[in-house]
């Protein structure tokens, strides 16, 4: 089957967005009729746009998924609540189950070992909820082109999981014959706001490849919080818009930091930024000096446990986005 005609008109402003959004809502109400349609809202840029999509398409008949694995960074699940309980008033089911993954994550400390099980604690926890609900017939995804034409490559390996085969339910994804781009321009036209329109690309896995090696709570929360800082200082120097991917990592060694005259063992934090196209080269950009100086004295006075920041200069190839 052919997904996109390649005649179609790139969807590049809002006018455009509204024809498609139009259009799919005539489809998904034809599809799904008065039926139960499930989604698991991740929180990332395409199950937000889908999200977004199908509730103005068939409201409450849509129930949202949020499981948050307690890898999130910094107030996103909070973020993605507000947005579809506070704003949108769409129906959601929210899964705290934080404690059943760092359980789970103890003691690990292999990168690949640590991806498979948050992958597959992930589908459990949605699978258990969502068998919870009654007189479910479809499931929405946010599958866009790319992950089409690209499904033999990176992204396949990287995505978390999938629905089990058992949950035989039929699948709607409106937003299949779109790149990235137009998802963001129909995420725009349909009033989400720029901080989920416009997010980063953000692992499934999240910060547990952030915080290397065996997870433990103490660095996850230290990773968050620098990350946070770093978040809202690249903010306000302009830089959210201009830098592609950027965060902090947390390894799993300590070093030697002074304080009120004592030594002791604190932890290095790093921050990665790369500027890519296509995640398969990228460069470091040039980040004004008294930016991160700032945020490395704000890391350094805030974020307990940490001793020094890093700014890692290593472009791709050689050194991939995430550290693990
Ligand atoms: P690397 O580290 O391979 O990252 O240069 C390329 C892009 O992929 C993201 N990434 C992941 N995304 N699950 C995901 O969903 C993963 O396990 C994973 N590992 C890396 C990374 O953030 C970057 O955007």
């Amino acid at each position: 089957m052919k997904l996109r005609d390649e005649n179609m008109a790139r969807i590049t402003t809002i006018e455009l967005a509204n024809e498609f959004i139009e259009k799919q809502v005539k489809e998904i109400r034809d599809q799904v009729k008065d039926k139960k349609v499930l989604l698991g809202l991740s929180g990332g840029v395409d199950s937000t746009v889908v999200a977004a999509l199908l509730i103005k398409a068939i409201g409450k008949q849509l129930i949202s998924v949020h499981v948050n694995h307690g890898l999130m960074r910094k107030g996103e699940s909070e973020a993605v609540l507000e947005l579809f309980e506070g704003q949108l008033d769409a129906n959601i089911v929210y899964v705290d189950a934080t404690d059943r993954f760092l359980k789970l994550l103890e003691g690990v400390s292999d990168p690949e070992a640590k991806r498979k099980i948050i992958g597959n604690e992930f589908v459990k926890v949605f699978d258990e909820e969502s068998s919870k609900l009654e007189g479910i017939s479809f499931l929405a995804q946010g599958t866009i082109y790319s992950d089409i034409i690209e499904s033999k490559g990176v992204k396949a390996h990287h995505n978390v999981g999938g629905l089990p085969d058992y949950m035989k339910l039929e699948l709607v994804e409106p937003v299949k014959s779109l790149y990235k781009d137009e998802v963001r321009v129909v995420g725009r036209a349909l009033g989400l706001p720029s901080s989920m329109v416009d997010r980063q690309p953000f692992p499934g896995p999240g910060l547990g490849i952030r915080c290397l090696g065996a997870i433990t709570k103490d660095r996850l929360h230290a990773l968050r919080e620098a990350d946070a800082i770093l978040r809202e200082e690249f903010d306000k120097a302009n830089l959210t818009d201009k830098v592609w991917q950027f965060f902090t990592v947390i390894p799993d060694i300590t070093s030697t930091g002074v304080k009120d005259g004592k030594r002791l063992d604190y932890w290095p934090v790093i921050i990665r930024a790369v500027n890519t196209v296509d995640a398969l080269h990228c460069t470091v950009p040039e980040i004004d000096y008294k930016v991160l100086k700032h945020i490395t004295d704000r890391i350094l006075s805030e974020v307990d446990g940490v001793c020094r920041v890093l700014y890692d200069l290593s472009p791709k190839p050689i050194a991939t986005i995430e550290w693990e």
